[in-house]
């Protein structure tokens, strides 16, 4: 009986743990927040983060710094709120070189939902929500979400065995006391007795299913980080048919590998250049391309956009930390990297799938063995003193590493 008093506390305890990741996850179940997740990811995410500056600005907080009304007609159309002369606008647009923000076809409410998801995102940390499916959220926070449950693994078995200690003491304590008042008590329960209790037992068992629990789904979300990942998108875009069979450029896709630092996925409108006239394909026949007329509202029969649109939620396949920044135009561009060292031979796969564990060791092995196209690209000629030692004979090649490309911080914000 006595035992029970510890118990019943510790059960107490472990449903608090539990339900404060519930509690705390209830933001991203709702359906606004959702919406705004989806079209977030299938349409902003090319250029935008909301915690890191892409290639537009981190969006955390953006509607404090502007009102609603603002918010919604420069997303509908940037162009013009920067032509009527909006010097926040302005100040902006000059701030991004420039950079021209594409025009969304969306509606007031669904640009409030996607300014939900911002704001949760900027608020609530993901590390509250480890329920969160790891299929569409990908793997952001991978990093403070395995902190959390090392540390909850840790309090728990922390508090499984105080309480154990402590039912034992006082146990021991009272035999003491009523042995002292003169009653005659039997020997304390041994250990074995006490983890063989069905209390126990049930005990034990719940806090096995919480850590196995927490466990798959850290698990589940380091998938999205790993070398092979390879998930099923909502279209079943093949790049065998695309960039092999059909040899369209990668480039032609995706356009911003040169130009920046996202390569970006190209939207629906893109694809409607070639399938407003190839209508069904030689696997699926209409029904994947159909998908894709569903998202851009338009009617293959009528051969009209009708207005109803839905964006594709491509599954991101490649994604570092945070904390980290990578460049696309500078290793395809500046470096001459072909898209296939990291990547891998994409034009023969049917469903991409990530070549390279992304980690830190492979990214600083390859600027230790890379040489830079040293004598023949004009990005390198402010490197006087190593052309000096190049020509003398000192060194014969440069690489990555020689300019600076191990160092902490060209890699790390
Ligand atoms: C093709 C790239 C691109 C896409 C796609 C894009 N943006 Fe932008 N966005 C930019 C750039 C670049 C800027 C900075 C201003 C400029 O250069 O026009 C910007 C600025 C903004 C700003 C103002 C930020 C501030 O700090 O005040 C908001 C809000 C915004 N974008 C929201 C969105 C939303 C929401 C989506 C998706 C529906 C989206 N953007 C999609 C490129 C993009
Ligand atoms: C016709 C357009 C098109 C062409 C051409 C194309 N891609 Fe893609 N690519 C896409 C689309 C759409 C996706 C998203 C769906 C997917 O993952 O299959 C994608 C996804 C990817 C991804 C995974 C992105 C992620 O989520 O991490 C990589 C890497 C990639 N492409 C590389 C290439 C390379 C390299 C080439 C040239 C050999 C190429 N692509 C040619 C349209 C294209
Ligand atoms: C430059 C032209 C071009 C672009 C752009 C393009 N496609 Fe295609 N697509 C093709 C060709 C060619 C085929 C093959 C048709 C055939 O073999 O009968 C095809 C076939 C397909 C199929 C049918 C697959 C099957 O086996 O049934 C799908 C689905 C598809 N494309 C999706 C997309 C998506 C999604 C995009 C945009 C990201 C896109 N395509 C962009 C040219 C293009
Ligand atoms: C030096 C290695 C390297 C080269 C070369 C490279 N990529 Fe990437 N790519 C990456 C990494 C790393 C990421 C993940 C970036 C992130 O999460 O911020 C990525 C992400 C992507 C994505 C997902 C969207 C994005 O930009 O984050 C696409 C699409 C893509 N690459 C296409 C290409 C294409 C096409 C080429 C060739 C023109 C290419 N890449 C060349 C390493 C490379
Ligand atoms: C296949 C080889 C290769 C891989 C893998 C690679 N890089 Fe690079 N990287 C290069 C080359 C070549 C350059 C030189 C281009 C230049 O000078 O900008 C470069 C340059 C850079 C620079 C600029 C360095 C400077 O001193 O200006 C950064 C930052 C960078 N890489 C980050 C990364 C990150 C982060 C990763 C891993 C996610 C990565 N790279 C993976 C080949 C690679
Ligand atoms: C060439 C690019 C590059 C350079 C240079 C670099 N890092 Fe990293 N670093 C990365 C990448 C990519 C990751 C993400 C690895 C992952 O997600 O597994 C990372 C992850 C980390 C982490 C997090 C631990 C982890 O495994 O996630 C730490 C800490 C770190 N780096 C410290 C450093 C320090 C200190 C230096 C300087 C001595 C440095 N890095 C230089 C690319 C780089």
């Amino acid at each position: 009986m006595l035992r029970s008093k510890f118990l019943l506390p510790l059960f107490a305890l472990l449903l608090a743990l539990n339900t404060l990741g519930v509690a705390a996850q209830d933001p991203r179940a709702d359906a606004a927040y959702k919406e705004g997740e989806g079209l977030f990811k299938a349409q902003c995410t090319s250029c935008h983060a909301v915690n890191k500056q892409v290639v537009g600005p981190a969006l955390a907080k953006v509607y404090e710094r502007r009102d609603a009304d603002w918010l919604r007609s420069w997303i509908k159309n940037s162009q013009a709120v920067i032509k009527s002369g909006d010097p926040y606008a302005v100040e902006l647009f000059n701030k991004y070189n420039k950079s021209v923000m594409t025009s969304f076809n969306l509606s007031d409410k669904q640009i409030d939902n996607i300014l939900t998801y911002i704001k949760v995102e900027t608020e609530v940390p993901a590390a509250a929500a480890p329920g969160a499916a790891p299929a569409a959220g990908g793997a952001e926070a991978t990093g403070t979400n395995s902190n959390m449950t090392l540390f909850l693994a840790i309090i728990l078995t922390l508090l499984g065995v105080v309480m154990l200690v402590l039912s034992r003491l006082t146990g021991t304590l009272s035999k003491l006391v009523k042995e002292k008042m003169g009653q005659i008590v039997p020997d304390s329960i041994p250990l074995g007795k006490i983890l063989s209790s069905k209390k126990m037992a049930a005990l034990l068992i719940l806090s096995g299913c919480i850590f196995l629990g927490y466990a798959t789904v850290e698990q589940a979300q380091m998938l999205g980080r790993q070398k092979d990942y390879a998930p099923t998108q909502p279209i079943k875009f093949s790049h065998k048919i695309h960039a092999g069979a059909n040899k369209i450029d990668c480039q032609y896709c995706h356009s911003g590998a040169s130009k920046g630092k996202s390569a970006v996925i190209p939207g629906p409108s893109l694809c409607m250049n070639c399938h407003k006239a190839i209508k069904e394909g030689p696997v699926y026949g209409k029904t994947e391309i159909g998908k894709i007329y569903a998202a851009t509202g338009w009617n293959p029969d009528s051969m009209k956009y009708l207005n109803k649109t839905k964006p594709v939620e491509w599954i991101r396949i490649h994604n570092l930390p945070d904390h980290v920044y990578f460049n696309h135009s500078q290793h395809v561009v500046a470096g001459g990297v072909k898209c296939q060292t990291c990547h891998g031979e994409i034009q023969e796969m049917d469903v991409v799938k990530q070549n390279a564990t992304l980690g830190m060791g492979w990214c600083i092995n390859c600027h230790r063995e890379t040489e830079v196209q040293f004598k023949v690209n004009n990005f390198y000629k402010d490197y006087e003193i190593l052309h000096e030692k190049l020509k003398s004979g000192a060194i014969s090649k440069v690489t990555v590493e020689d300019i600076g490309g191990t160092e902490c911080q060209k890699c790390h914000y």
